[in-house]
């Protein structure tokens, strides 16, 4: 049993006796009667149990149904109850979703009514894509599109902007309503604040869950039905969460959101940014750390290829000893990986620019969908020639994996689309995918060949996204 802290709707509350795995959803809508959060799909897929989470880096929309109550304290959370000011005056995007008839049954608004108020209070007109990740099945997009963009205009109310306040005033005062605020660290779930204690913690009991964002473990709970033995929460972890530039790299830790790793390489990395824009919805990148979608061995998971074709360097910990290797070596076969006991991910290093990276998604959905072959391309070359090659394809075998008979064709040879398409069969030397609900075999390999003779389409300069193509 667990304690902790945390504002809802302004309140200060102090909980205790709660399980550490208990969801937010499942505490709004049975303990708290606040039914407006919805459960849809109980897996972060649909939006419809959309709050949100402010903490001192802002305002954010997280699905409060992978969202355990451990991973709230010393935040604010808001729910659809608390959106209208105290006098009953509806947020701006509530009326303008009554003026455009942007709700029929009404089931997922309360999500969309969320996404849309503190996508309205960070001052984003990206409607789409901060909309992705709510599941509308009977008004259809365009009204609510509409609602979103005519509320952009009206001002922040007050009340949106209150929880940042009152959680700054707790934090310098330390007193008064902060006497609920944070809560002591209580046996049954660990929640350490610093890499330091928690490497030596880790040493004493490596039979510990660790859970960073919860976007796969908050699944093992709530469609898995598991308990989780000693969970331990890394999201406290300051020291995990900074991007700090130096040495002509850029050194990532293992608790950086999606969400921050894309606004922050938009410039650096710009197609590697635009393939997180396509990874889950804004709710689960906004969870989501990087450490977590390493660590976790997925052959599908977004990140891994691209930063092996752009030459990552892993970081792991454990105790007091650090060792580093190259990505692809950390991925040994399919949800194994080079990880001792009490080792963690403790960040990731890449280049501070790639600029022949180009990664490549490709799902059934453009928007929140997982990718069914991922090709990420990174080519140098010199006097026409290539003269060193990093792919890296998610997808096609049980590891994110480097396609290295497909650089080794290419090295030495002139940087034509006649090489590229004399190296083609290489790709199937390189990988035997397997056929599943999302491809089979044959369109995956098939696939995969497409996207190499697209990144010699892309880099001469010829539109390759869906995006650029004009009617
Ligand atoms: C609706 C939905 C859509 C999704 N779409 C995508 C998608 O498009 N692309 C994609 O790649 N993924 C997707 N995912 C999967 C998921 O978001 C990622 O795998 C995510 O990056 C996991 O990170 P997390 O912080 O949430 O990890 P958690 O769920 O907290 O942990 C994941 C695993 O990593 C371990 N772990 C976490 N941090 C560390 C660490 N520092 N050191 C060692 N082990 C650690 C945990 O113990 C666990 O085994 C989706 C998930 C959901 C729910
Ligand atoms: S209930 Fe569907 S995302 Fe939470
Ligand atoms: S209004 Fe019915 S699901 Fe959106």
């Amino acid at each position: 049993m667990t304690e902790v802290a945390f504002l809802l709707n302004g309140t200060p509350l102090r909980l205790e006796g709660q399980p550490p795995t208990r969801t937010l959803l499942d505490f709004l809508r049975e303990t708290k009667a606040l039914n407006g959060t919805k459960e849809g799909c109980n897996e972060g897929d649909c939006g419809a149990c959309t709050v949100m989470v402010t903490d001192e880096n802002g305002p954010r929309a997280l699905n409060a149904c992978i969202l355990f109550l451990q991973q709230l304290q010393g935040k604010a959370v808001r729910t659809i109850e608390g959106l209208a000011a105290q006098n009953g005056t509806p947020h701006p995007v509530q009326s303008a979703m009554v003026d455009h008839h942007g709700s029929q049954c009404g089931f997922c608004t309360p999500g969309f009514i969320v996404s849309m108020a503190v996508a309205h209070a960070k001052g984003r007109t990206d409607h789409d894509t901060v909309l992705a990740g709510n599941l509308c099945r009977c008004t259809g997009y365009a009204p609510i599109i509409r609602a979103a963009q005519a509320a952009e205009t009206s001002p922040i109310p007050a009340q949106m902007t209150q929880d940042a306040f009152i959680l700054a005033q707790i934090s310098s005062e330390g007193s008064g309503e902060a006497d609920s605020l944070p809560a002591p660290q209580v046996a049954g779930a660990y929640c350490p604040d610093n890499s330091d204690d928690f490497a030596s913690w880790y040493l004493q009991n490596p039979d510990a869950t660790l859970i960073a964002g919860a976007t796969d473990v908050g699944l093992w709970v709530t469609k898995g039905l598991r308990d989780l033995p000693k969970p331990v929460f890394l999201g406290q972890m300051r020291d995990l969460q900074q991007i700090e530039r130096s040495g002509g790299q850029i050194h990532i830790g293992a608790g950086v959101t999606i969400a921050t790793l894309r606004s922050t390489l938009h410039h650096s990395h710009p197609s590697f940014a635009e393939l997180l824009r396509r990874y889950a919805s804004e709710q689960v990148r906004n969870a989501a750390t990087i450490g977590g979608n390493i660590a976790n061995g997925s052959p599908i998971g977004d990140a891994p290829p691209a930063l092996i074709a752009m030459g990552a360097t892993l970081h792991l910990r454990c105790g007091d000893d650090l060792r580093s290797l190259p990505l692809e070596d950390f991925f040994l076969a399919y949800r194994k990986q080079d990880r001792k006991a009490s080792e963690f991910v403790a960040g990731i290093s890449i280049p501070e620019a790639v600029p022949a990276l180009r990664c490549y998604k490709l799902s059934k959905r453009f928007d929140q969908d997982i990718s069914a072959v991922l090709g990420a391309f990174n080519l140098t070359c010199a006097d026409g020639r290539i003269i060193a090659a990093r792919v890296g394809f998610g997808g096609m075998a049980g590891t994110p994996k480097r396609a290295s008979g497909f650089e080794a064709a290419l090295i030495g040879q002139s940087w034509s689309l006649a090489s590229i398409s004399a190296a083609l069969p290489a790709l199937a030397d390189d990988f035997q995918p397997l056929s599943d609900m999302r491809a089979s075999a044959g369109y995956r390999l098939q696939a995969a060949q497409n996207l190499a003779l697209r990144y010699f389409h892309d880099l001469s300069g010829t539109p390759v996204s869906v995006l650029e193509v004009a009617p």
